[in-house]
């Protein structure tokens, strides 16, 4: 039996900052030589501490993929813009991602329509495009310390 069949969605709570910020951490590792350099993946979390997302967390914004009590993704969406989706690479292709997105796109989009923005990491755009978002631009993740590498990420958005 596939263990994704066993994973538990549930939104998050505070307690929950410490686990999100490592599993973004250990996924965005898997992300060099491609489409990331080292450069980029060795400074991605320069400047990001677990407190910054306290917040997200104790109000619920992010929902938690757990397998045997023990953090295996999230996603975090608000009205019109899916913001955050990471599934651990060890349980990455079981479908968590999907479960995961489903939920958020009930949280991007309260009143069942509309459209949907995602700033998408390079390798993340095929993921996307099943749930039929298009390439809208090219950008880079805002707010990162001056002097570090760009993060390229592509601009997305569906029309639900
Ligand atoms: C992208 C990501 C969220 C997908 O989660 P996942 O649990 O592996 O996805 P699923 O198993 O639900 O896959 C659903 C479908 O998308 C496809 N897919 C998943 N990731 C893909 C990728 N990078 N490229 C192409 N297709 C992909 C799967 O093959 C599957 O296709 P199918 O329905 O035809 O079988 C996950 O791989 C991840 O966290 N990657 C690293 C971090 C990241 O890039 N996050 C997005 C930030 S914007």
């Amino acid at each position: 039996m596939n263990d994704s069949s066993n994973v538990i969605y549930r939104r998050s709570t505070a307690e929950d900052a410490e686990a999100v910020f490592h599993l973004l951490a250990a996924s965005v590792r898997h992300l060099a030589p491609t489409p990331y350099s080292q450069q980029v993946i060795d400074t991605w979390m320069v400047g990001t501490v677990v407190d910054d997302y306290r917040n997200e967390c104790a109000n619920q914004q992010i929902w938690i993929a757990e397998l045997a009590r023990f953090p295996v993704g999230f996603a975090q969406a608000v009205p019109g813009e899916i913001k955050r989706l990471f599934v651990h690479a060890d349980h990455a292709g079981k479908g968590i991602g999907s479960r995961l997105m489903e939920r958020a796109l009930n949280d991007a989009l309260p009143a069942g329509t509309g459209t949907v923005k995602i700033f998408a990491l390079l390798n993340a755009a095929p993921f996307y495009k099943k749930w039929g978002f298009q390439e809208i631009g090219r950008t880079v993740l805002p707010d990162r310390d001056e002097g570090l590498p760009p993060i390229d990420m592509i601009e997305m958005e569906n029309v639900f």
